[in-house]
């Protein structure tokens, strides 16, 4: 368990729930999100949170049984700030009143909020112009405030838009800070976690060293085996343990053959020569392309690499000889069970390839260095680490590679002409001072041939979609708006320096409804 001052953030099913800890973990504040089902008497107490938050949610407090802390929260003696849902239940629980919503009293969207009563430390820094622009989502609303609070902040829509009762250090705003359309958000977690003490010792440079100790607390004198992707993920993980336990650690890199160009010898160089890591290169190539011979359909495809990787993962890593620990890179996102309201399992729509069952196949104990971590802190911890910014900033590579970037039938052609085609758009990208710009830009070589006049000849080659897109996450995403000069020397330059294209389109679709891959 971390040393760190933590705060507790309890999670009543908000969408936005992750940022209020990322805004907070750019304050080098350590927090956890617990759903609040799981968060006990004996929890909190066990925790020993230097301050609580209580998140938004979608039901409404007004419903018997709806989500609750439990009370002794209250009797903590620590800061609390209630955010929207978390606003309502601190109300309701402390004996002021929630009316369900009504349509004049709902608010979405943008809203002003105004300064009313003495303002107070919490609003430090805030009403400077007068209002604040703040994100609204709120069905219902406080009514009657709880005794021993006041109003610090109006919108036209939420008389109680922000309350607190400052001699216990309680906080309730109906809006949401931790958003991007509350500019100014980032000052009211300032100012809160400033009155509950935080000393902000949550950085990157304490975080490894933490991290080393308890690796090497965690595997004593035994093996560990890492499956390096490439990804920035296990990378970060390989070279943190290897920086604390040294050639005890084992790398092992299955290259399937359906990398991008000239990127199995890159990952070698980096970690083998580069790092000192001990490292296995398996190649099986031969082996997923035969097994993927004939094969169309997305879903076999993705399945059948997932297996063949877990089989040859396995039989490698037995090369090392009484490994107990496998490591991964398994991040905080992964590691937050949220709340759900929906109910039952969510439609599957790509199964995605993961080494999720490959622990308790092989018998073998997890490290999880970056569990703590969202990605953001996990390039912070590369960066810290020494690992190139280059690499660290690299886009997400999805684990059954090109495959799905070639929709039906993969040949060794195939792979060939996409492998040039996505380095050459690559490069463009890079050259343009793009590339940071974009979450994920690659080619996707699409199954059809098309005619062309190349020279005084007819061409009959192979289309192509360019695709890029931004997101914040891969849940959602854009495609990234192109310059039509960038896009028509892009498609010069594919077609002229790749053999095998003779037609380049660019894919506009966002997601949803598309997907950000192809398969
Ligand atoms: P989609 O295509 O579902 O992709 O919009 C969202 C993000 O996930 C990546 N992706 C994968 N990553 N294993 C992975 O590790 C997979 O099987 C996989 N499939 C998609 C994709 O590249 C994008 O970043």
């Amino acid at each position: 368990m971390t040393q760190h001052d933590r705060l507790l953030i309890i999670d009543f099913g908000s969408q936005v729930t992750q940022l209020i800890a990322r805004r907070l973990r750019e304050l080098n504040v350590y927090c956890e999100i617990h759903p609040y089902q799981n968060v006990t008497d004996a929890f909190l107490a066990a925790f020993a949170p230097r301050a609580v938050i209580f998140s938004g949610g979608p039901d409404s407090v007004t419903r018997p049984g709806s989500p609750r802390p439990p009370q002794s929260v209250y009797a903590l003696g620590v800061p609390i700030l209630g955010i929207c849902y978390g606003q309502q239940v601190m109300m309701q629980d402390l004996g002021g009143r929630v009316e369900a919503g009504e349509h004049a009293t709902a608010e979405f969207g943008r809203a002003y909020v105004e300064q009313a009563g003495r303002g107070d430390e919490f609003l430090s820094g805030w009403f400077q112009g007068g209002r604040e622009q703040v994100w609204m989502s709120h069905g219902d609303h406080v009514a009657e405030i709880a005794p021993g609070f006041q109003v610090l902040g109006t919108s036209p829509g939420a008389p109680f838009a922000i309350t607190a009762d400052p001699a216990r250090r309680f906080y309730a705003v109906q809006f949401h800070p931790e958003v991007h359309h509350t500019p100014n958000g980032r000052t009211l977690y300032e100012n809160f976690i400033r009155l509950a003490g935080f000393r902000g010792d949550w950085t990157m440079g304490a975080y490894r060293e933490e991290a080393i100790a308890k690796i090497r607390a965690q595997v004593g004198d035994a093996k560990v085996i890492c499956g390096l992707s490439g990804g920035v993920d296990s990378s970060v993980a390989a070279v943190l343990i290897h920086e604390a336990i040294g050639d005890q650690l084992t790398c092992v890199f299955v290259d399937h053959g359906l990398l991008r160009q000239n990127e199995a010898a890159e990952v070698v160089a980096m970690f083998r020569d580069n790092y000192n890591i001990p490292l296995i290169h398996a190649d099986e190539s031969d082996l997923f392309l035969s097994a993927l011979d004939g094969v169309s359909d997305p879903e076999v495809k993705r399945k059948t690499i997932g297996k063949l990787f877990i089989d040859v993962f396995q039989k490698h890593a037995a090369e090392v000889g009484g490994a107990e620990f496998l490591a991964q890179g398994t991040l905080y996102p992964d590691v937050i069970e949220s709340v759900s309201f929906s109910g039952g399992p969510s439609v599957t729509i790509k199964s995605h390839h993961n080494v999720g069952g490959l622990p308790a196949k092989m018998g073998l104990k997890l490290v999880e260095p970056l569990r703590e971590l969202f990605k953001d802190e996990v390039r912070a911890l590369g960066h810290e680490l020494g690992l190139p910014a280059s690499f660290i900033g690299r886009h997400p590579f999805p684990g059954p590679g090109l495959a799905i970037r070639c929709p039906g039938e993969i040949t060794r052609e195939k792979l060939a002409i996409l492998r040039k085609a996505d380095a050459v758009y690559i490069d463009q990208i890079r050259r343009h001072g793009l590339y940071d710009e974009i979450w994920q830009a690659f080619v996707a070589l699409l199954p059809v041939r098309t005619v062309g006049v190349m020279g005084d000849g007819r061409t009959y080659d192979y289309a192509c979609a360019l695709r890029a897109v931004t997101s914040v996450d891969g849940m959602t995403a854009d495609y990234y708006p192109f310059t039509h000069d960038f896009l028509s020397e892009t498609a010069t330059r594919i077609i002229n320096e790749v053999k095998g294209i003779n037609r380049v389109t660019y894919d506009i679709t966002s997601k949803p409804p598309g997907t950000i891959e192809w398969e």
